[in-house]
């Protein structure tokens, strides 16, 4: 038995003429969190359902739990959950009904005791007669990932569970996800938020449908080779105007009083920073962050792709 429960490689796929995805490789142990980003239309979901056989890639090869995704794909379904990107309820069910009536759906076994236990282990318990469409965005997530367990899958596909969720449940739809892969669980991932892509054992990050960079969020920072300056004082966004007109200060960003100027050569930043800043303003050496790192990765394939 491998160790990875994904394990793709160059995979690729069309939408008439539109190349959606390219050479798309990747490999998941078992048990990771693996976060998934990029902008809209990056290609998040068309890899998602290739992972798992809902969608035949053009080229490429590929194994899900040990399946091969171009002749298992019937099989992978089975043993895997997918909550999608824009998952539908019965708004007039409670939250038990709906996932009785999904568990009859997918001719389940044991329906009653499967959707007791599910609403144990996710913690909705309590609020199995709710109807469905009074609950609050944290809440229908909730259910909807229920929804996609009844049937005890080892491996979770998520495309954005949270959005539009408040922060307190993502906050505990995170522990949640974090508990399921303290059991062994595989979960990948989709989101926009950055804080959540932090919580991930590992990252991708997809533009164009191209794979920029995966791994570690320590790998992919360090691979970047930025230097980042914090910089304190009055008048930031004047001062970032005109360090912005310096070729080699990639990036800037405001975060309250406080600017953020990024740059590959540390040395010339420093001179830059150095040579423009009166004594008023403070200025340190900080770590780069994910956020940072994402978004020269995006920046410098913007131009690649430019030229
Ligand atoms: N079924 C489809 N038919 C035609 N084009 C599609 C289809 N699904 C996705 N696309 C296109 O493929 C690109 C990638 O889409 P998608 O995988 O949904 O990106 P993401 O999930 O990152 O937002 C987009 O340009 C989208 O319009
Ligand atoms: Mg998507």
């Amino acid at each position: 038995m491998s160790d990875l429960c994904i394990d793709v490689r160059k995979l690729n796929k069309h939408f008439a003429k539109n190349h959606v995805v390219k050479d798309f490789s990747l490999q998941v142990h078992k048990g990771e969190i693996y976060g998934f980003l990029g902008p809209n239309g990056s290609g998040k979901t068309t890899s998602i359902r290739m992972m798992c056989g809902l969608i035949t890639p053009d080229s490429g090869s590929g194994r899900c739990l040990d399946m091969d995704i171009f002749t298992q794909s019937d099989d992978i379904k089975k043993r895997i959950g997918y909550m999608t990107q824009h998952f539908s309820m019965w708004g007039n069910l409670t939250i038990k009904e709906n996932l009785l009536f999904v568990a009859r759906l997918h001719n389940l076994d044991q329906r009653t005791q499967r959707v007791e236990k599910t609403l144990t282990d996710l913690g909705l318990t309590a609020r199995q007669d709710q109807l469905a469409k009074y609950l609050s965005g944290g809440w229908k997530q909730r259910m909807a990932l229920a929804a996609c367990m009844l049937h005890q899958p080892s491996l979770l596909f998520l495309d954005e569970p949270t959005a539009g969720v408040d922060p307190k449940a993502r906050r505990e739809f995170w522990q949640t996800l974090h508990r399921l892969s303290d059991e062994g669980i595989s979960i990948l991932v989709s989101t926009h938020y950055m804080d959540e892509a932090e919580r991930c054992h590992k990252v991708a990050y997809l533009s164009y449908g191209q794979l920029l960079a995966s791994g570690t969020i320590q790998d992919i920072i360090k691979a970047q080779n930025l230097t980042t300056i914090q910089i304190t004082g009055t008048n930031l966004s004047e001062i970032e105007s005109r360090l912005l007109e310096f070729p080699s200060i990639e990036q800037t960003v405001i975060f309250g009083n406080k600017l953020f100027v990024t740059s590959r050569d540390e040395r010339k930043l420093g001179e830059i920073i150095s040579q423009n800043l009166t004594r008023e303003y403070q200025f340190s050496k900080v770590d780069t962050n994910l956020e940072d790192a994402f978004t020269w990765l995006m920046k410098s394939n913007d131009e690649k792709n430019e030229t």
